[in-house]
């Protein structure tokens, strides 16, 4: 279960390299150069897919990936997104038109210092934009090699349900996903299988919550989300409901090493998603060599229903 092939022949590993925290912002302490080197651990151990997108730090994010991957980009697997904003204020707001999206894919194409993307995701639907508009402005730009295919993050599963099919670039769609949020698992399989769509599940360790190093006397700088309201997981009441979850997989964890608690949440999303690739955000490259075992390590029957069991005691949590 180690790789997934991708429709334009690249096989890609299952567990991918989430970069948002490269770009140096909110996310707490962050050392910079730990990550670095953890992307130039992954190039040389496999080919993963790197997620990241031109907002996250404000470009900083796909720069420094750029620089990072500049003598192994063929090893790597560039997914990257666009329609997310900043007014003069700052505030975000979505854009996806097709003028857009031809000069936010050439600042991207800047950025990661390449002349291709192979994924070429629509980060949020912008709700304005006529859907067959910015899909045919993404059929051109993988008709004239910038990028090599395109999806959407997101989305409601109707809307990608009826766009699938019809447009031959389309090939990837991404939304949260982890053991505290998994209503949606029948329906994303089933677009799986029936429409040829491979699925990127990004919150799969519901922003470290589900590493199990958290608990109630954690507390979390100005500079980190989790410190604040727009962090749903790591708030009031709800916080303390995710931390008993959290400790009952932790006791698993201890009963059956070598699995840690991230192992098994990251591996209950690979089991429950067959056709999806699961992006984890990464620190360091500790953090990175644990997070990618789970797709080459089989897991037991057994400890994977008492995974489904804990993870059915749960409420529809946001990610
Ligand atoms: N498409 C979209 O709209 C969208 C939205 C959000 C994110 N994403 C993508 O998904 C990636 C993942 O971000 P996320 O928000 O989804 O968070 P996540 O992957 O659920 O959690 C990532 C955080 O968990 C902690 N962590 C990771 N591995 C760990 C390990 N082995 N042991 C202990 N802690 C560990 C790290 O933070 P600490 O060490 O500080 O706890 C890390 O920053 C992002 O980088 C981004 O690329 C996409």
């Amino acid at each position: 279960m180690g790789k997934l092939a991708t429709l334009s022949g690249v096989e890609i590993e299952r567990v991918a390299f989430g970069t948002e925290q490269l770009g140096g912002y909110d996310w707490g302490a962050i050392d910079l150069e730990a990550i670095e080197l953890a992307v130039d651990f992954a190039v040389n151990n496999g080919c993963f897919l790197f997620d990241t997108a031109d907002c996250y730090g404000k470009g900083e994010s796909e720069k420094r990936l750029g620089k990072a991957l500049c003598n192994s980009r063929s090893n790597a697997f560039i997914a990257t997104k666009f329609g997310v904003r900043f007014d003069e204020h700052g505030s975000v707001f979505y854009d996806n038109s097709p003028d857009y999206c031809e000069r936010a894919l050439d600042s991207s194409l800047e950025r990661l210092n390449t002349d291709y993307i192979d994924l070429y995701l629509v980060h949020w639907p912008d709700r304005k934009t006529p859907l067959h508009r910015l899909f045919e402005k993404l059929e051109s730009c993988r008709e004239d090699g910038r990028i090599r295919c395109y999806g959407v993050s997101n989305f409601s599963l109707d809307k990608i349900d009826n766009l699938a099919g019809y447009w031959p670039g389309f090939k990837f769609f991404s939304m949260g996903f982890n053991l505290l949020n998994c209503n949606e698992k029948l329906r994303i399989n089933d677009i799986c299988l029936n429409k040829g769509l491979i699925f990127l599940a990004y919150g799969v360790l519901a922003q470290g919550l589900l590493s199990g190093k958290y608990s109630e006397k954690s507390t979390f700088d100005t500079c980190d989300r989790r410190s604040r309201g727009t962090s749903e997981n790591f708030k009031g009441e709800k916080y303390l409901e995710n931390l008993k979850l959290v400790y009952k997989l932790r006791h698993l964890a201890q009963k059956h090493p070598p699995w840690s608690v991230a192992q098994l949440a990251i591996k209950f999303v690979l089991e429950e998603l067959p056709h999806s690739c699961s992006v984890v955000g990464v620190k360091g490259r500790q953090q990175f060599t644990e997070n990618i075992e789970p797709s080459t390590c089989p897991i037991g029957s057994d400890l994977l229903e008492q995974v489904r069991c804990i993870s059915q005691l749960t409420q529809v949590a946001t990610v």
